[in-house]
């Protein structure tokens, strides 16, 4: 199964993401989580030791140059559109606590965003990591959506949006629903997320009908605490756990479970 997060800036898209990682290890699944957002912080919500001195692949020149044959930021003629990759996730990648994590960085626009070796590099990278590893993969992106190419985008089986009560973050739903649409991504679902009660709840129904909405995740003083204290924020709160848990059985659908066994 191949997830992808996104939603507005500051919804809970890390946290989420973090979670469901934890959730689909303890599950017994391997699972790849991807930080793909320039500003990286899932390392750190995941607990992982200096998880400060991961360098994302946007970032290795050296890397970038050996595999495509340009340097990144150099006006490049001519690069490789198609550089190897498979190497690159055990190569590149931590592991602690069952998951295995890496970061990209900033992943430049695909199709015809971007003429640069980085980009080519990332693009590839993702592709790969999203249609020939077979681990569960969990990608935690900055808002939008504009760096999945279609071809990527064909690999996600579920992006899920994370909307907290709140139009804007509503707004930023039905904006991502429809680039979604246009590079043929239909499996989009929604987590609510800093639910404060029964209102907050209506709220976010009656604003979003076309959605299908996988789970509501409470709010909860205790991750906030934890982050203040700079605890570990995932057993932080059962509460939130236990929503996680409804989400994760929520994305198995039989169907799925089926393609997981065979
Ligand atoms: N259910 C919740 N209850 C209380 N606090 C929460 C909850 N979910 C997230 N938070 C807090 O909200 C903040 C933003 O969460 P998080 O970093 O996961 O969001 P994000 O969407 O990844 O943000 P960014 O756009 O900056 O990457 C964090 O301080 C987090 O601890
Ligand atoms: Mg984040």
């Amino acid at each position: 199964m191949k997830i992808a997060v996104t939603g507005k800036g500051g919804v809970g898209k890390t946290l989420l993401t973090a979670l469901l990682a934890k959730v689909f290890s303890e599950a017994g699944y391997s699972v790849l989580a991807i930080d793909a957002d320039p500003d990286a912080n899932l390392a750190a919500t995941l607990g992982f030791p200096d998880s400060d001195k991961m360098v994302p692949i946007s970032e290795m020149s050296a890397l970038i140059e050996e595999r495509t044959g340009a340097r990144p930021g150099q006006i490049a003629p001519y690069y490789r559109l198609n550089p190897k990759v498979d190497d690159l996730p055990e190569k590149y990648s931590i592991i602690y606590d069952g998951i295995r994590l890496m970061a990209m960085g900033r992943i430049k626009r695909g199709g015809t965003g971007c003429y640069c070796p980085e980009g080519a590099l990332l693009q590839a990278l993702l592709i790969h990591l999203l249609v020939v590893r077979d681990e569960v993969v969990i990608l935690d992106m900055e808002a939008g959506i504009e760096h999945l190419a279609r071809g990527t985008a064909k690999a996600v089986d579920k992006l899920i949006v994370v909307v907290e009560p709140g139009r804007r973050s509503i707004e930023t739903a039905y904006r991502i629903d429809e680039l979604a649409q246009d590079i043929g991504l239909l499996n989009v679902a929604v987590v609510a997320n800093k639910v404060r009660n029964q209102s907050d709840r209506k709220f976010l129904l009656s604003n979003l009908p076309d959605f299908k909405i996988l789970g509501f995740i409470p709010y909860d003083q205790a991750i906030v605490e934890a982050d203040l204290a700079n605890l570990p924020l995932l057993d932080s709160s059962q509460q939130i756990i236990n929503e996680i848990r409804n989400i994760y059985q929520a994305l198995l659908s039989p169907a799925k479970v089926q393609s997981l066994i065979n």
